[in-house]
C-alpha cells in the first residue's frame, strides 16, 4: 500500500492551536465548532463581548479575547495570550468580515473606509503578525483567508466589499509565494452567499431570491460548508495546496 505523501485518511486536527478572528459568529462560530470537534484548541479573537464565554461553551480548552480588529494593538495580545496558553499557534482563520452596502457614486468614506479596515487591512496585519510568529519559531503552518465571490464578480452596492475581497484573494497569493519556504501554506476560501446573519443582511428579499436561481445548486451555503473546506486547507491532506482560492458557491462563477 501507497504511504508516501504523509497525508491522513481521518483527517484530524489533533492538538493544533488555531486563531479565529470572527469566530463569535457565523462562519468563524462554525469553524470553532469544527476545528473543535477535530481535536483542534481554538482561540477566538471577536469584537464581541462574550467572546470567551462563546469559545468556552464549544470547549473548555478553547479560548476567547475580545477586541477590535481595526486596532493593530489588539493583534499582539491574540497572539501574546494564544503562545502563553498553548505554546504554540498552527492556524489562522481570518473571518472577521462586514457588509456595508451603497452606490459606487454614493457610498460614504465612512462606509468605504470601515470595509476595507475591517474586511482587507485587519486581515492583512492578523496574518502579517502570525506569519511573523511563525518564522521566528521555525514551525510553519496555515493560513486561511475568507475571500467571497465578490473578489472576483461584479456585485450591485458592493464596491467597497468587492474591493476589499479582490485585495483579499491578491493578498493571499503574495503571503503563499514568500512563506511557501518557511513552510507556511496561505489559501483563501470565497463563498457565494452564506446563511448566517452578513449573509441575511445583505441577502434577505427579492433580489436574494433573483439570485439564488442563478445558483447551479440553487441555495445559499451553510457556515459548516465553508468550515469543512477551511478544514480541510488546513489538514496535511492539503500539503501541497498554496495561494490558492477555493470558490464554494455551487457553481454560481463557472457561467
Ligand atoms: N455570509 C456570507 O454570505 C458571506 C459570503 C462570502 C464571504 N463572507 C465572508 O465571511 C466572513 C465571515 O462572515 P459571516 O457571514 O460569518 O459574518 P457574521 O456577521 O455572521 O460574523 C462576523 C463576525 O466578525 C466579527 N467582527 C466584525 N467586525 C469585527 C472587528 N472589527 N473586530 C473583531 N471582530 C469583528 C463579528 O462580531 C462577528 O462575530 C466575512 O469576511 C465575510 O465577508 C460571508
Amino acid at each position: 500500500m501507497l504511504d508516501y505523501t504523509g497525508t491522513d485518511i481521518d483527517f484530524s486536527l489533533k492538538d493544533k492551536v488555531a486563531i479565529i478572528t470572527g469566530g463569535a459568529a457565523g462562519i468563524g462560530y462554525a469553524t470553532v465548532e469544527f476545528f473543535t470537534r477535530k481535536g483542534a484548541v481554538c482561540v477566538l479573537a471577536d469584537i464581541n463581548e462574550k467572546t470567551d464565554q462563546i469559545a468556552r461553551e464549544i470547549s473548555a480548552n478553547n479560548m476567547g479575547i475580545t477586541g477590535d480588529l481595526t486596532d493593530s494593538k489588539f493583534m499582539g495580545r491574540i497572539v501574546e495570550q494564544a503562545d502563553k496558553a498553548f505554546g504554540h499557534i498552527d492556524f489562522l482563520i481570518n473571518s472577521a468580515g462586514i457588509v456595508a452596502l451603497d452606490s459606487a457614486e454614493n457610498i460614504s468614506d465612512e462606509y468605504w473606509d470601515k470595509t476595507i479596515q475591517t474586511n482587507l487591512t485587519a486581515s492583512f496585519k492578523m496574518a502579517r503578525t502570525i506569519g511573523k510568529y511563525m518564522i521566528e519559531k521555525g514551525i510553519g503552518g496555515s493560513i486561511v483567508n475568507i475571500g467571497s465571490q465578490a473578489g472576483v464578480i461584479a456585485l450591485d452596492r458592493h464596491v467597497a466589499y468587492c474591493a476589499a475581497k479582490g485585495g483579499i484573494i491578491a493578498m493571499t497569493k503574495v503571503l503563499a509565494l514568500e512563506w511557501g519556504k518557511y513552510g507556511i501554506r496561505v489559501n483563501a476560501v470565497s463563498p457565494t452567499v452564506v446563511l448566517t446573519e452578513l449573509g441575511h443582511k445583505a441577502w434577505d428579499g427579492p433580489v436574494g431570491d433573483l439570485f439564488k436561481k442563478e445558483i447551479p445548486a440553487e441555495r445559499f451555503a451553510e457556515p459548516d460548508e465553508i468550515a469543512a473546506a477551511i478544514a480541510f486547507l488546513c489538514s496535511k491532506n492539503a500539503g501541497m495546496i498554496t495561494g490558492h482560492n477555493l470558490m464554494i458557491d455551487g457553481g454560481y462563477t463557472i457561467k
